[in-house]
C-alpha cells in the first residue's frame, strides 16, 4: 500500500513507520510526506531516505478552502492507498475530506473522546487522570471526533509534567500506529457504523 504521511513536527511518528517499512512484508511504503511548515524535523526524516516532500502552508493562500484544495492536489498527486496524519496540526477541510475521507487515520496522544485537540496531553494532565493514552481514528469533518480504530493506555506518574507524559505515550503511540497501518494495508478495512473491521467485506 502506498502511504503518504502528514507531519508538522519531530516526525517520531513518521520515522517508527519508516522503519517498519523497510521490511516487505509490512506490506506498505511511505510514497510521500507533507507538512503545513517548513524546517521541521518530521521533513528532514524523509529527505534522508529519498522520500519526496511537499509544504503547503495555509499563509500562502488567500483562503484556508485554497490550502485545504492545495494540501489534496499534493497529497493525491502521489496516489496514496492511505493517508496518515502523524501529528499534523491542522484541521483537514472538506475538500480533502471528500477525496480522502475513509482512507485517512490520524493518531492523538489521549483517549478519545477524552481530550482532543491539539493539547490533549496537557489537558489530560491538568484534569488530572491517573490513565491517559493515544487513539487511532479515522479522520473526518470533526476534531478528532471519527470512527476508532484502535487504543493503548498509559499511566500518569506522580511527577510527570507535559513533556515526560508525551515522551512516555509517544513510545506508545508509535508502536500502535506501525500495528494498524500495517493491518490496514495487509488485511483492509471496512467501517460497520462507527466500528472499523479489518479485513476486506468481500472476503
Ligand atoms: C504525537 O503525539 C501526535 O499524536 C501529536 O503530536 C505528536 C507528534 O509527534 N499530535 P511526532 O511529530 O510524530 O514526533
Amino acid at each position: 500500500a502506498r502511504l503518504v504521511v502528514l507531519v508538522s513536527g519531530s516526525g517520531t511518528n513518521l520515522q517508527a513507520l519508516l522503519d517498519a517499512c523497510a521490511d516487505p512484508a509490512f506490506g506498505a511504503t511511505v510514497v510521500a510526506v507533507g507538512a503545513d511548515r517548513t524546517d521541521i524535523e518530521g521533513l528532514r526524516r524523509a529527505e534522508k531516505v529519498g522520500i519526496p516532500t511537499f509544504v503547503c502552508r495555509v499563509g500562502d493562500h488567500a483562503t484556508r478552502s485554497d490550502w485545504d484544495a492545495a494540501l489534496t492536489a499534493a497529497v493525491a498527486a502521489h496516489e496514496p492507498d492511505l493517508v496518515v496524519s502523524a501529528g499534523f496540526m491542522k484541521i483537514l477541510g472538506a475538500t480533502f475530506l471528500d477525496r480522502f475521507a475513509g482512507r485517512c487515520v490520524n493518531t492523538h496522544p489521549a483517549l478519545l473522546p477524552a481530550f482532543p485537540g491539539a493539547h490533549g496531553v496537557r489537558d489530560a494532565l491538568a484534569y488530572g487522570v491517573r490513565v491517559t493514552g493515544c487513539t487511532v481514528h479515522l479522520v473526518d469533518a470533526g476534531v478528532d471526533t471519527g470512527p476508532i480504530v484502535a487504543q493503548a493506555a498509559v499511566d500518569v506518574l506522580d511527577d510527570d509534567d507535559e513533556d515526560s507524559l508525551h515522551e512516555r505515550i509517544k513510545t506508545v503511540e508509535r508502536g500502535l500506529l506501525v500495528e494498524i497501518v500495517g493491518r490496514m494495508a495487509r488485511e483492509g478495512f471496512v467501517l460497520d457504523g462507527r466500528r472499523v473491521r479489518f479485513g476486506t467485506a468481500a472476503s
